[in-house]
């Protein structure tokens, strides 16, 4: 199933359009919403698309977007400048196999895996941005982004029925 853009997705790719840069990957890129996004900024050079989905790859693909089917980082190589993520991020029982929305039983599987690998894919200057809701716990997204050595900051929000998205901007701290 192809994720249709929601608030999330239109969240996300206000600040996607303002901030992108250099060589941008994509990832769980459902319609494309974000990399299109991507497209509107004059500073990215290019765009890589990857979904674990392949009628998602294959969507984006039809629109000449660069795209790799790939569960999380295992078909993605190199490095990039800017890492857009909007998770499935719902807590979900195992019996429902809605891959677009199911962040696993406590809703943060995939987005904690994420924040564990991209590290490994980010240039020396690379930034990551991601969305989530309050429902999985922006507390414990900060704390892993501490734990991991993240400098952070909230781009944005937005309340809606239930909950409210919080899109984190992210980049690594410089060593000393
Ligand atoms: C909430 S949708 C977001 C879609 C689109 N990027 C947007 O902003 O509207 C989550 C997307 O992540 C994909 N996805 C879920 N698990 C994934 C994984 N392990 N690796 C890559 N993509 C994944 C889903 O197929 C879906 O397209």
């Amino acid at each position: 199933m192809v994720y249709e853009p929601r608030e999330d997705s239109y969240l996300l790719a206000e600040e996607v359009k303002r901030r992108a840069w250099g060589k941008v990957l994509d990832m769980g890129t459902g319609s494309g919403v974000q990399a299109l996004a991507a497209e509107k900024s004059p500073r990215v050079t290019d765009i890589l698309a990857a979904d674990v989905d392949e009628e998602a790859v294959n969507f984006v693909s039809s629109m000449r977007i660069n795209a790799v089917q790939s569960n999380l980082f295992e078909n993605i190589e190199g490095r990039f400048d800017f890492i857009i993520f909007n998770p499935p991020y719902l807590p979900n029982h195992p019996m429902d196999d809605v891959v677009a929305i199911d962040g696993g039983p406590t809703g943060r599987e995939v987005l904690d895996k994420f924040l564990d690998e991209c590290k490994e894919y980010l240039s020396e200057q690379g930034e990551i941005i991601f969305v989530q809701s309050t429902i999985t716990g922006i507390e414990q997204t900060k704390k892993k982004l501490d734990e991991l050595g993240f400098d952070y900051e909230i781009a944005a929000k937005q309340k809606i029925p239930w909950e409210e998205l919080v899109v984190f901007h992210c980049r690594l701290k410089p060593e000393l």
